[in-house]
């Protein structure tokens, strides 16, 4: 009986979850705002490190030692440090952000790790302070949801983009503003970009594209 009253209690749960995440959801389709500065520590956890683990992250975006990388909504920075260490000395990770907060959270995280290869920016993806094809690789974690204007920031990303650079999007299941896979490639291809490859699965993928 104890046990029956659990089942029904977790399985009210779940579905209560379910159909929060289904209204965020449906309310983040319509009304696109950057992620607010207090949930910087909510995204940062043990099991989310597990299952996006920072250190084999950049191996996905096709990062290499000595490359020039554009970290666009580096958050509080968990990834920009993984991708810093892995272009090293020869290499440099550009981070901009529209939350001057985030920044700063992330130069102070660099600061105190010895990290030297970071460059801060404050900036919208949408209007990139950088000259064209300034970028070896563009990468974008769980951010692409969050912009209004996704013909403005890919236009943006490909200018700013080498010509024979990558523009890699990653992307998690639970994030309210998570896009389908498909629907990411198909808007992707119809702004000048190829599919180079795709990684992962349902809940955690990478699509790496270059310019068409
Ligand atoms: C969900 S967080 C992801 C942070 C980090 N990439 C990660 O995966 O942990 C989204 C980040 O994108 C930033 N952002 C949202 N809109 C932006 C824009 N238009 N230009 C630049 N950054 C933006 C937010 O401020 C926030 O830091």
């Amino acid at each position: 009986m104890v046990l029956l009253n659990l089942f029904h209690l977790a399985l009210g749960l779940i579905l209560l979850l379910a159909l929060l995440h289904m209204v965020v959801r449906i309310v983040r389709h319509f009304y696109k705002f950057p992620m607010p500065y207090f949930m910087a520590n909510l995204i940062d956890h043990p099991l989310r490190r597990l299952i996006q683990p920072p250190d084999t992250t950049p191996l996905r975006h096709g990062i290499e030692p000595g490359m020039t990388v554009l970290d666009v909504g580096p958050g509080n920075g968990t990834y920009t440090l993984a991708t810093a260490r892995r272009v090293g000395d020869e290499g440099k990770v550009v981070a901009i952000d529209i939350e001057p907060r985030m920044m700063e959270r992330v130069m102070r995280r660099a600061q105190a790790e010895g990290i030297t290869n970071i460059e801060a920016r404050v900036g919208d993806v949408c209007d990139l302070p950088f000259d064209d094809g300034a970028f070896d690789v563009i990468y974008m974690i769980t951010v692409i949801g969050e912009i209004p204007s996704f013909e403005d920031a890919l236009r943006e990303l490909r200018r700013v983009l080498s010509p024979s650079g990558m523009l890699a999007f990653s992307e998690l299941f639970p994030d309210p503003d998570y896009p389908w896979a498909s629907t990411l490639i198909r808007k992707t291809t119809m702004l000048g970009f190829k599919l180079k490859k795709k990684i992962g699965n349902f809940f955690y993928y990478t699509l790496v594209f270059e310019k068409d």
